[in-house]
């Protein structure tokens, strides 16, 4: 049998950066080995455990589904399909959750980062964040998760409940590894933590044209142009230019930094470029499914279908050892 993988990305907006290198480029590239079966979804009940605004849920959980079609996920090789429409990984997460303990959770940084962030919204749905994510992975046995480095901890959850599974009750869950991408990590544009799209004027999006990324990346903080330690915004423009123009440019970069100095404008208008001519082609193809709603809609509808087969009979299988079938 194939070695299953898993990965889906929050419904909160379209697509950025950080998404594309730290997860989508990992999903491709196990998309296109044929040892994989792999199942991509958009994790829109994920979405609801923070504050959201109901209509553009309904609009985002089909954004990214058409990002990832864009982006080269091929519904020939991939099951692609939206998390609410496969019932039994709500269902799963509360069998997950008789084995997981409150005290383990309220521990997890992401936990904290949220609560931090929404302090009103300290939810029970938030709090039980990550065991919803060890039911959307475990639900199709998948031994591989193409994600970005601040999910391990979400991954090491997902691996004791799995041990404890199947320990309490006689399952074969696989205890799922990351698969790391080169672009793991990528740093925010106001210098300060990770891309994400919760945080504003952090991210590129992919649909972003030429301008708006030259006007995003010229608000990236700098410092007088030398100094001898790279920090803040200016560490942010660094890794951004070894992803996109490669190692050599910034260890360029790094040394000028040190002795004579660097000047921001033109470094800031190459890297636009380059990132500019990486989305390109992904915004082309954007452009073709968004006249063709048809032919996504079916896409959705048949990967929603394929998903539901497997959830339901792991979903079974749980219900059967658990006694409660
Ligand atoms: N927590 C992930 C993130 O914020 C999204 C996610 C939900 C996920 N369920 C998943 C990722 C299952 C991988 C596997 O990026």
């Amino acid at each position: 049998m194939k070695k299953r993988v898993l990965s889906g990305i929050r419904a909160t907006g379209r697509l950025h950066l950080g998404n594309y290198l730290g997860a989508v480029k990992g999903m491709l590239e196990l998309q296109n080995n044929l040892e994989y079966e792999t199942f991509y979804m958009v994790a829109d009940v994920h979405t609801i455990t923070t504050p959201y605004d109901v209509s553009e849920l309904r609009r985002n959980r089909r954004e990214v589904i058409l990002d990832y079609l864009a982006a080269g996920l091929d519904p020939e090789k991939s099951v692609i399909f939206q998390q609410s429409e496969v019932n039994e990984h709500i269902e799963l997460a509360f069998y997950f959750s008789s084995v997981t303990t409150i005290a383990k959770m309220q521990h997890l940084p992401t936990f904290k980062d949220k609560v931090k962030q929404y302090p009103e919204n300290a939810t029970m749905a938030l709090l039980n964040y990550p065991v919803l994510m060890a039911a959307d992975i475990l639900i199709y046995k998948a031994g591989l998760v193409p994600v970005g480095i601040d999910q391990e901890p979400h991954l090491e959850v997902t691996r004791e409940i799995a041990r404890r599974f199947n320990q309490d009750y006689g399952t074969d869950f696989a205890e799922p590894k990351r698969f790391a991408t080169e672009g793991e990590y990528v740093p925010s544009l106001t210098g300060e933590g990770k891309m994400s799209k919760t945080v504003e004027g952090s991210f590129i999006n992919l649909t972003d044209d030429l301008e708006m990324i030259k006007a995003k990346i010229a608000k990236v903080p700098t410092d007088s142009g030398i100094g001898d330690k790279v920090t803040g915004g200016v560490k942010t423009l660094f890794e951004l230019v070894d992803l996109f123009q490669g190692k050599e440019k910034r260890e360029e970069l790094e040394k000028l930094y040190i002795t004579t100095g660097i000047r921001y404008g033109d470094i800031k208008a190459e890297l636009s470029e380059a990132i500019f001519a990486e989305l390109e082609p992904f915004q082309r193809r954007r452009l073709e499914l968004e006249a063709n709603p048809e032919f996504v809609d079916k896409i959705i509808k048949e990967g929603n279908e394929k998903a539901r087969k497997v959830a339901h009979e792991t979903v079974k299988e749980v219900r059967e050892k658990m006694g409660l079938a």
